[in-house]
């Protein structure tokens, strides 16, 4: 897959050391942006029980590879283990983290109050919530801190977090159950949407091939155009809609009773209350 190019390289001039535990899809996802950004592979250790071939021929370019002196105090340690894997996982850690260690979690449901007993007190911590086109550089993640993280090491999260796409601040951790479900579950509802426009194509009589070819191309070229456009979601559909045709006639059956703002609205809403009852 393609990474969007950064800019500049933030990560060039990182002295500390770096620790990753858990290099799966998002992890790996953050190594690759790190080393676009800059980062010297030297600078980075990995704990992951099973290392992907790409992951163990990191080691040539310097990464510690499930190192076995730990004997240094990380500036950082990024946590990207699988929420159900942390409270095994997370003691790994407990070497590397020192006073003015920032601990890192993208886990989804992990609170910081849970990350907080798991780490030595007083640890800087960020919670973190990205999404799937991380893989390409186009996650939109949010995050938030406890009151230890200094406006320094909040810079260090974001260049971090930036390596996958774009970076909001939450300034209330109460609003990471609603960016779970509209930005971390979001991608899914997207990809629903292409597989039910391709199916709607065959229902309408088009070939199976052609039809998902459609959808998908109709999918990602909007996502682009919307990316790209000055203007709101709103006006853009407005300007595909003409008085009385074709996508007037869609549109007044996705807008109406039932449609899809209410069931998106329903979806969130269920989603929103699964990642409340989760963090428990
Ligand atoms: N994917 C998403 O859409 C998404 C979105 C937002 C947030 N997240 C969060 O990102 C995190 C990672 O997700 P992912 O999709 O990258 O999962 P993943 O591909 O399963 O990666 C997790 C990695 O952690 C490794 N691991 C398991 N136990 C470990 C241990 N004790 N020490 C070190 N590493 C260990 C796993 O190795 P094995 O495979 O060998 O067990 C795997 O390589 C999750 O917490 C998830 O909630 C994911």
């Amino acid at each position: 897959m393609k990474r969007a190019k950064p800019t500049d390289k933030p990560l060039r001039g990182f002295s500390g050391r770096l620790v990753l535990l858990g290099a799966g899809k998002m992890g790996s996802a953050m190594l690759e942006g790190w080393f676009a950004r800059g980062l010297d592979p030297r600078k980075l250790a990995v704990l992951e029980p099973h290392p992907t071939k790409a992951i163990q021929a990191l080691a040539r370019r310097g990464v510690a590879i499930n190192p076995r002196k730990k004997n240094f105090e990380a500036s950082a340690i990024v946590i990207a283990v699988k929420p159900q894997n942390a409270p095994e996982a997370m003691p790994a850690l407990g070497p590397f983290v020192g006073k003015s260690t920032l601990a890192l979690s993208i886990m989804a449901g992990r609170t910081l109050a849970f990350l907080q007993a798991a780490l030595p007190a007083g640890t800087a911590i960020v919670r973190a919530m990205p999404n799937t086109p991380a893989a390409i550089g186009r996650s939109i993640t949010v995050a938030c801190a406890n009151p230890m993280v200094s406006a320094r090491q909040r810079k260090l999260a974001s260049n971090l977090l930036s390596a996958i796409g774009k970076v909001e601040w939450a300034g209330d951790e109460m609003l990471m159950d609603a960016v779970t479900a509209l930005s971390g579950s979001g991608p899914a509802y997207v990809f629903l949407l292409a597989e039910a426009m391709a199916s709607a194509g065959i229902a309408a009589g088009l070939p199976p091939a052609l039809a998902t070819r459609l959808a998908h191309d109709t999918v990602a070229g909007s996502g682009e155009l919307l990316q790209h456009s000055q203007l709101s979601a709103g006006t853009l559909r407005e300007n595909v809609t003409s008085p009385g045709g074709t996508t007037a006639a869609a549109l007044d059956v996705l807008l109406g009773p039932g449609g899809l703002e209410e069931l998106i609205t329903k979806a969130i809403a269920a989603a929103t209350r699964r990642s409340r009852d989760l963090a428990g």
